[in-house]
């Protein structure tokens, strides 16, 4: 079993698109998690629907284990001297050179001789700006006085020797060998290299460890016999160097934004991909202050280097100025071509540090009484773990994902939730493999599952801790849960058929165990039927939520045009919130309108400052601070009605920006707005489902744009059917569809014209009675498609 200490549980984090999913294909393929032959693309976007649309809609945990080529030996251990207590001793600079040290490996490969790789460091070193000084004479010091000289194969910026070997293995005399001239000279840094082996080694020698012998418990030079002990139980912590690293892959869409801050209270650290394309964004911003509130490991990486227009120099200025690292710090990636990638995986064993708040169950491991029943006992008796998610499956009930963050959790403990106060019995516990892997013990610091068995909707919650059921509530501290996420935008959803009510009523509650952002109650509207009021984070989780319940339950919908909620005053003093155009008062009943505000922050080239201040007048947007973010980027925060960011924005401001502004938000307030109901007639009926709020001033123009637009999209009946857009009992703009010709005489072959005019007769007046009856049922299709503009 591994250590704590052996374990690393991390976040992918990043603006949309910037390839979260991509570079965690290849984290999997290099760590074998998942065998080639199964592998595709984006594998962690499990659901039809992510695939699809390229999209990640939902976090996915993922366990995997790596082989480190780096030894940390010395690094880690109680015999780092005080540079490297304070921090990694010259930092950039090695990590500039360990990017080096790949790179040359990786371009010519194992095999050759020493002075081969030699000749191409200098050409690597060469280009990436170092200085540095090849075969110098050093002078090795004994007593004050020199006795000789040492000649490393290269020394950079005057700071870090480097040693070449292209040997089977570093064995103990090379490292002895080094160590020893470390200690005569005035260097405080070598690493030794061995580019003859499998995985490229490097081995790290920090000065402190060379000269204080004190310091080197389990020190390679001493020989008496419990030292000979001690070295190699050093030696086994050197062998082994498998990690687990944990990865919870996010979502990058703003509506999605819940689930990243759920995944990052999990885990320790979060690697940060940025698109050398499109550099820093708003959601990049945004996710980083998530992080950084989390006090997170930061590791940020450029994505995307392999492309042409990759801007990989500025977009590091970018990251520089956001994090306020140094450039050695950023790593570069292609998570298509792979470029890069295993040095990452190298970096998150190196500074993401390993799960805090392993408690009991640590201490015990390390006095080594790991299996004694009483600790055991203890460890079991002090379980908790943070739920961060879960799924319901049909026959075993909630499967809790959790993060162990004290004592253990197996099979058959008796466990509580501890806001929900219901007891269970653990099933299986387990691991993301990525599909479900059952291990006999979760252990603190792990991410895994835990089968609940509970079946009751709306029991399980995330943020929700798990612990030992003995456990005193007295004495129990929970941990931090989440903040309890409110919708921003709600419609109704309708089944295509009334029949059909219970099953989406069930649909709801199970999608509600999966997406617990999800909000819905039930509400019944005249013509429509019985439905349910959905309460979604935005445009996008509504859309996937009315595909999934079609998809994967089987139940189409009718959705409603969407709407934030408003605060609506009555002239009779009545107060309500509405968020329902169809329940939206008259207008002549109305005294005050109240309405949510949204802040946003957008960034984007300077250029496209004039197309996008022209959006954000069209979008009844104030605007306020303008102020310079990079060379090629310019902020603009400001401030706009969440209705309007709901029409459509997001699109506006990609398309008026050629893709490159983006924005982030945050709800402010309420403030007075002046609206009124538009409601929509088809065949001289009001369809409640095409209700909504719209602004005084621009009522004309949405009226003949609804009615436009449902032109476009409605099918023709066997009749004239009439579009008419109403407020305020006005008929604001009207259109017709003509009515589709049916041959009613194509079979007849010549004959008595009169047989023909009595079916023409016939069909007039069939056509005149479907139209009395308004006989036309709206495709369910066409109202997702309204709502998709
Ligand atoms: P969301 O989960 O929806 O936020 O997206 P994501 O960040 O997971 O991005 P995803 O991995 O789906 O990648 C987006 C697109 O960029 C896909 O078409 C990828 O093939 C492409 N892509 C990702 N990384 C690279 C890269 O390093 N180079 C190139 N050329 N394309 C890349």
């Amino acid at each position: 079993m591994l250590s704590t200490a052996q374990i690393r549980n991390f976040c992918i984090i990043a603006h949309i698109d910037h390839g979260k999913s991509t570079l965690a294909d290849r984290m999997l393929e290099i760590t074998g998690t998942v065998e080639k032959r199964k592998m595709r693309e984006q594998f962690l976007d499990m659901h039809p629907l992510e695939r699809e649309r390229g999209i990640t809609i939902k976090m996915t945990p993922v366990s995997m284990t790596y082989r480190s080529h780096f030894d940390r030996r010395i690094t880690q251990n109680e015999t780092r001297n005080n540079a490297e207590q304070e921090g990694f001793l010259y930092e950039d600079l090695t990590y500039k050179i360990r990017g080096i040290l790949f790179k040359v490996r990786k371009n010519i490969g194992l095999g050759h001789k020493e002075q081969v790789y030699h000749n191409a460091l200098e050409i690597e070193f060469e280009n990436a700006g170092l200085k540095f000084e090849s075969k110098k004479n050093i002078s090795i010091l004994y007593d004050g006085r020199s006795i000789g000289t040492y000649q490393p194969d290269f020394v950079i910026e005057n700071k870090v020797l480097v040693e070449l070997k292209a040997l089977p293995e570093i064995a103990r005399p090379q490292i002895e060998q080094l160590w020893s001239y470390l200690k005569g000279c005035d260097y405080k840094l070598a690493l030794l290299v061995n580019f003859g082996s499998k995985d490229l080694e490097i081995k790290r020698i920090v000065y402190d460890t060379a000269r204080n012998f004190s310091a080197l418990s389990g020190s390679f030079l001493r020989n008496s016999a419990s030292s000979q002990r001690e070295s190699a139980g050093a030696e086994d912590q050197i062998e082994n160097k498998e990690f687990i690293l944990n990865l919870i892959d996010t979502p990058g869409h703003i509506d999605f934004n819940y689930e990243v801050s759920r995944a990052l209270a999990a885990v320790e650290g979060a690697v940060l991909l940025v698109d050398a394309t499109q550099g820093v964004e708003a959601q990049t911003i945004s996710n980083v202050e998530l992080a950084k509130g989390l006090k997170l490991k930061i590791i940020p990486v450029v994505n995307k280097i392999d492309l042409p227009q990759a801007r990989i120099k500025e977009t590091k200025e970018e990251i520089k100025n956001l994090l306020g690292v140094s450039e050695g710090e950023i790593l570069e990636v292609s998570a298509k071509t792979g470029d890069g990638v295993e040095e990452l995986l190298e970096e998150i064993v190196e500074r993401v540090p390993p799960p805090k708040n392993a408690d009991f169950t640590q201490k015990v491991a390390e006095q080594g009484q790991r299996n004694s029943a009483s600790s055991l006992r203890e460890s079991a008796a002090n379980a908790r773990a943070l739920i961060f998610d879960f799924e319901y499956s049909l026959h075993r009930g909630v499967i809790a994902h959790v993060r162990i963050f004290g004592g253990e959790i197996k099979s058959g403990d008796r466990l509580k939730l501890f806001q929900a106060g219901s007891v269970f019995s653990a099933g299986e516990v387990g691991v993301f493999r990525p599909e479900l892997s059952p291990t006999e013990i979760l252990h603190a610091g792990e991410i895994g599952y835990v089968v609940t068995g509970v079946k009751e909707a709306k029991v399980v919650r995330v943020g929700d801790t798990i612990a030992n059921f003995q456990f005193p509530i007295s004495n129990f501290q929970p941990l931090p849960g989440y903040k309890e996420v409110k919708p921003v935008v709600f419609s109704s959803l309708y089944p295509e058929k009334q029949d059909k009510f219970e099953d989406l009523k069930k649909a709801l509650e199970r999608l509600k165990l999966i997406d617990s952002a999800l909000f819905f109650e039930e509400e019944s509207s005249g013509v429509m039927g019985r439905g349910f009021r959905c309460g979604f984070l935005g445009m996008l989780h509504l859309e996937i939520v009315a595909e999934r319940l079609r998809r994967d339950f089987n139940v189409g919908v009718i959705a409603a045009t969407p709407t934030v909620k408003y605060r609506v005053v009555t002239k009779r003093g009545e107060e309500a919130d509405v968020y329902s155009p169809s329940r939206f008062p008259e207008d002549g009943e109305i005294k005050e309108i109240l309405e949510p505000w949204i802040v946003f922050e957008i960034l984007m080239p300077p250029e496209r400052m004039p197309a996008v201040l022209k959006l954000l007048g069209d979008h009844e947007a104030v605007v306020g601070e303008t102020s310079k973010f990079s060379e090629a980027r310019v902020k603009l925060n400001g401030e706009m009605p969440l209705r309007e960011l709901m029409r459509d924005f997001f699109d506006e401001l990609k398309s008026v920006s050629a893709g490159y502004a983006s924005l982030n938000y945050e709800l402010a307030d309420y403030r007075p707005a002046d609206l009124l109901r538009l409601d929509i007639l088809v065949a001289e009926e009001v369809e409640p489902a095409f209700s909504k709020i719209v602004p005084r001033f621009r009522l004309q123009r949405e009226a003949e744009a609804v009615v436009e637009k449902l032109c476009g999209v409605l099918p023709r009946a066997l009749f004239v059917l009439k579009i008419q857009a109403r407020a305020a009992g006005r008929i604001l703009a009207s259109r017709t569809l003509r009515a589709l010709s049916k041959d009613v005489t194509g079979h007849l072959y010549g004959g008595d014209r009169s047989r023909k005019m009595k079916l023409w007769k016939k069909q007039k007046e069939g056509k005149k009675r479907l139209r009395s009856r308004a006989d036309y049922n709206i495709p369910p299709d066409v109202f997702l498609k309204i709502i998709r503009k």
